[in-house]
């Protein structure tokens, strides 16, 4: 018996009881059940209606087959529900929902097939629903990667790691002594990736803010970051503090260097005009040569050969 001829058989009952006879073929409406899918997904207590094909990933979600049939055809109909989430997870039940989740973000085809038994003696109806669902991942964290250093008046390139699925956009600011400021807009940036760049130049030493809120089709985020800015000074006195090392060592070398010392029971004054090589001899070691002019007695030769390792 094929599938037409049974519906008649069942919707036969009721027209014949009636003593109506009907002219069209009734039963061709029975070949579909119009419905739709719904997406919820719970955030913490917060249930959240998700039609734009946009799933955030880990989260509960919950789908529901809303079932179109404002005339009960199907109200006395058994179900049965196959949900192929596209993921490799295939659930089946007798109820219009299912509960699951996506463990990652990616593109998914959801899959329905709904199957209805009118009658014990009709065939069943089948129907397949299939929608594309993108699945992000929430914004879950903003961090500050570097650099660790800033100066005032310094073109400074600031790095955030943004963790979530991009597209993103982000709407960031920098707050002077973090006061708020009522005029201060924020700027808005679209995110294609997860890294974000802010270029800046801090115009004063002191404790700066930069909020920043980001935000993708899932989920949203608001954070702010505090920077001590230092002035240029400091560097200046690094550098002061460096050279007077320098000099010092140079100084304490030229002292070792020039130091009286004994040879054949003469002495050398005098440092003037010492001109320092450095020999490499055969075993490796290195020897520094000291080479004295003399100039009061117009020597040539070396007054003094130090060998030393280095
Ligand atoms: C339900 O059945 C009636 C006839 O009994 C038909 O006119 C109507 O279109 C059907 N509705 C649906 C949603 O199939
Ligand atoms: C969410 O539920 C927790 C208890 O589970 C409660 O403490 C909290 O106030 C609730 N939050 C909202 C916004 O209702
Ligand atoms: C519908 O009928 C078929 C046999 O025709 C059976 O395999 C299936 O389990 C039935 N489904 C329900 C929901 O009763
Ligand atoms: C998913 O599909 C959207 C368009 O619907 C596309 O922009 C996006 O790149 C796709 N994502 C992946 C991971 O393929
Ligand atoms: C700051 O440096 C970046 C590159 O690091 C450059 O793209 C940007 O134009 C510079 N901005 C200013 C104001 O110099
Ligand atoms: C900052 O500069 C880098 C180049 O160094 C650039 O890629 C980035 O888009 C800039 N950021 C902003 C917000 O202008």
């Amino acid at each position: 018996m094929d599938r037409k001829s049974s519906a008649w058989v069942w919707l036969l009952f009721p027209l014949v009881g009636a003593g109506v006879a009907e002219t069209t073929d009734p039963w061709t409406h029975l070949e579909s059940i119009a419905g739709r899918l719904v997406f919820y997904q719970m955030e913490g207590n917060a249930t959240r209606v998700r039609n734009t094909g946009e799933l955030a990933s880990r989260v509960p979600t919950k789908t529901t087959f809303e079932r179109f049939d404002p005339q009960k055809n199907f109200s006395t109909a058994k179900f049965t529900y196959t949900w192929d989430l596209g993921d490799g997870q295939v659930i089946r039940g007798r109820e219009p929902v299912v509960r699951y989740r996506y463990s990652a973000s990616g593109n998914y085809t959801l899959r329905l097939k709904v199957g209805a038994n009118v009658t014990t003696y009709s065939p069943a109806i089948a129907d397949v629903y299939s929608t594309e669902v993108q699945v992000l991942d929430a914004i879950k964290s903003i961090e500050l990667k570097g650099p660790s250093d800033y100066q005032v008046s310094k073109n400074t390139s600031l790095a955030f790691h943004v963790d979530g699925s991009p597209p993103m956009w982000v709407c960031w600011r920098f707050l002077t002594d973090c006061v708020a400021d009522e005029a201060a807009s924020c700027t808005l940036t679209a995110l294609y990736g997860n890294t974000l760049r802010l270029n800046h130049t801090f115009t004063a030493a002191g404790v700066h803010c930069v909020d920043i809120s980001v935000h993708n089709d899932v989920s949203r985020m608001q954070t702010s970051f505090s920077l001590y800015v230092r002035n240029n000074n400091t560097h200046l006195i690094f550098i002061l503090s460096c050279a007077a090392v320098l000099l010092a060592t140079f100084s304490f070398i030229a002292v070792i260097a020039c130091r009286p010392r004994h040879r054949h029971g003469s002495q050398v004054a005098t440092c003037s005009n010492a001109v320092f090589l450095k020999n490499q001899d055969a075993e490796g070691q290195s020897a520094i040569v000291f080479n004295f002019s003399d100039v009061a007695k117009g020597e040539k030769e070396p007054l003094l050969t130090q060998h030393g390792t280095q």
